[in-house]
């Protein structure tokens, strides 16, 4: 498992390839399987490969041309009725104050990176997208205002082999006892 969260990559250059219907919903399935506070399972997972939408998802990533080489876009979604049941009319963005929204947020995002690594695992490579506005991406894929997206997955056979970037140190993150 470390070789292959060592040998991960945020890929930003696919080759012209689709991806296996079995390799995506492989992707899927490690992503169900993760954790989650209470086991709220919050996760939704829009897979995106039309070309239109992908053009109006890259758009709205401040134009980010790159994601297009990319077949496949998981788009990642995280209800927040998963925790919060009553109420119409209900909506969040990135200024909601619901305590709920935080935690939606972070269990999606422990699914998400499930399916990152298991990407690694079959031979495709990923990039993380999380540079639009709630407002500007639901829209394009009809998501209801009380669901929130945590990121756009980009998923394809990877054309380029970047160097790892840096990380800190162990000895720079680990404490002993107390802070
Ligand atoms: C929450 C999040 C949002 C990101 N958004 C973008 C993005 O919009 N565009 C992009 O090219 N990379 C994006 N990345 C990728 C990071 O730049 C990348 O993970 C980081 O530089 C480390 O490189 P590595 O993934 O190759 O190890 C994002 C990563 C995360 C975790």
């Amino acid at each position: 498992m470390l070789n292959q969260i060592k040998t991960r990559r945020s890929i930003r250059k696919y080759i012209d390839r689709s991806v296996e219907e079995e390799k995506i919903l492989q992707l899927i399935e490690s992503a169900r399987l993760a954790p989650s506070g209470s086991n709220s399972q919050p996760w939704h997972f829009i897979i995106v490969k039309s070309e239109l939408n992908r053009q109006k998802l890259s758009n709205v990533s401040h134009n980010q041309k790159w994601m297009l080489s990319a077949p496949v876009f998981i788009v990642c979604v995280a209800d927040i009725r998963s925790r919060i049941k009553d109420g119409d009319n209900l909506s969040i963005d990135e200024n909601s104050p619901h305590p709920e929204l935080k935690q939606i947020i972070r269990d999606t995002t422990i699914a998400i990176d499930h399916m990152v690594i298991e990407a690694e695992n079959l031979g495709l490579g990923t990039c993380w997208v999380a540079w639009f506005t709630q407002e500007e991406i639901r829209p394009i894929l009809n998501i209801p205002s009380d669901k929130y997206v945590v990121s756009i997955i980009t998923v394809g056979y990877s054309d380029e082999m970047p160097k790892a970037r840096p990380r800190k140190k162990l000895d720079e993150i680990i404490h002993h006892e107390s802070w």
